[in-house]
């Protein structure tokens, strides 16, 4: 389901492997502004038909946001400070004025959000089995729920304008994939 034209650093995955903590606050980031993004959409004239599904799924990221706080309050870890993500701020550079055009561009950005969390998800849910359970059961539990969001946001975008769609993918595929290549050190899930 999933369109990526580049694999996932392999070097994410040993970084968040082994800064479990830092990268948790910064989950728990992710999910409160994948809450606060997706109220953002209804700004947009063309989805004002379509508020109650992105309520829903406003509420949906709320819901993880707090299950990660919970987690980070049971092991002990403070709320702190996010870290700004190079490739969600590159990501979001290129989306373009205009009503029409900057609902889609926004949408094509938030499924490639949620796309490539729920990849990453689905990787740590594999990865950690044996060094946090807990964790590996949390993570597989959260893929199906961003899976959704990325092709629910897909579809909004082709509801607009299908064309128009299929020609930002192309293009924000290609930024994506240029963009993950760049080295990112700091222990953060994007
Ligand atoms: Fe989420
Ligand atoms: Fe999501």
């Amino acid at each position: 389901m999933l369109l990526f034209r580049e694999k996932i650093p392999a070097d994410w995955l040993p970084k968040v492997l082994s800064n479990l903590p830092a990268v948790l606050v910064d989950h728990a980031h992710l999910e409160r502004k994948a809450a606060t993004t997706a109220l953002n959409l209804e700004k947009y004239r063309d989805l004002y038909p379509r508020v109650r599904e992105i309520n829903a799924i406003a509420i949906e990221e709320l819901q993880h946001f707090e299950l990660v706080l919970e987690l980070l309050t049971r092991r002990g870890i403070p709320f702190g400070q996010p870290f700004p993500s190079p490739w969600i701020t590159g990501l979001m550079r290129s989306v373009r004025n205009g009503q029409r055009h900057q609902a889609i561009d926004h949408l094509i950005c938030c499924a490639l959000i949620e796309g490539r969390s729920c990849e990453k998800f689905q990787v740590l849910s594999r990865a950690l089995p044996d060094l946090d359970p807990e964790l590996a059961t949390f993570y597989g539990s959260l893929v199906e729920s961003e899976g959704n969001h990325y092709a629910a946001y897909i579809l909004m975008a082709r509801a607009i304008d299908d064309a128009e769609t299929d020609k930002r993918l192309d293009f924000y595929l290609d930024l994506d994939a240029k963009l993950i290549r760049e080295p990112n050190p700091v222990p953060m899930l994007h």
